[in-house]
């Protein structure tokens, strides 16, 4: 069961280099969560500012034949919007699996893998959710926390056991039926195929409709015609 093991540090330089350094000697499930992360990372290698108040935490999976990273990257993400619905909250996926809410991001997810003589043996999904914490002012625009959404102050590890139940409900289910969870993923997507988007890479602005949308790339239709583009070439939409 994920999260049958929780390690719960005062503080760690992130939790996801924790279960990279440690994923062996941890069992399958195995979560660790931080009050403090001193180095905590985002995707494209950005610091993530990970004061006391947030909740900072990774899951150790052990992933059985055939199964993709990105499955688990799909079930925390579904999880965690599932999690937070029952805090009344109406969060939504902002490609590829930013949680946003109320217009801001309100939590983001690192996966990375561990593979040993070209076998995956480890992917561990690091999430970082703004709970209590304080946002610094440059990112008041663009970010927000629990607290700011609710006027409430909730205890991380009672966030943390939402999560943990919805990822167990889930696992159960899509195991068998990894493509019904790409189904409930895409439908938590805020942006949609048909949609005329501005999509901003590392040396441009693309402006174009969504032709298709999947877990690794998104096709655009430009002036210059189609163009796939990976997660990692996306920095961000812009509206
Ligand atoms: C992002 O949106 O860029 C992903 C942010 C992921 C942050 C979390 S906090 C817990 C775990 N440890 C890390 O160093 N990063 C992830």
């Amino acid at each position: 069961m994920i999260g049958e093991k929780i390690i719960h540090l005062p503080i760690t330089s992130s939790t996801n280099d924790f279960l990279k350094e440690n994923w062996n000697i941890f069992p399958h499930g195995t979560v660790v969560v931080a009050d403090v992360q001193t180095a905590g990372r985002g995707r494209f290698n950005r610091p993530w500012y990970s004061p006391e108040g947030g909740l900072w935490f990774s899951v150790l999976f052990k992933p059985r034949k055939n199964v993709k990273p990105n499955f688990y990257t799909k079930l925390c993400a579904v999880s965690i919007v599932r999690a937070l619905k029952h805090l009344k909250i109406d969060a939504k996926l902002k490609w590829p699996n930013d949680i946003y809410a109320d217009g801001k991001k309100l939590a983001g997810i690192l996966t990375e893998t561990i593979f040993k003589e070209e076998k995956l043996v480890a992917v561990i999904v690091g999430v970082g959710m703004n709970i209590n914490n304080d946002i610094p002012e440059e990112l008041n625009t663009k970010a927000t926390s629990l607290k700011l959404l609710t006027n409430v102050e909730y205890k991380k590890l009672s966030v943390l056991s939402m999560i943990l139940r919805q990822i167990n409900k889930a696992l159960k289910v899509y195991s068998k039926k990894p493509e019904a969870l790409t189904r409930v993923w895409k439908n938590l997507l805020m942006q949609k195929e048909g949609q005329l988007v501005c999509v901003r890479t590392d040396d441009e602005t693309l402006k174009g409709e969504i032709i298709a949308i999947n877990e690794d790339s998104i096709t655009l239709r430009t002036d210059r015609g189609l163009t796939s583009l990976t997660s990692l070439e996306i920095i961000g939409f812009q509206t």
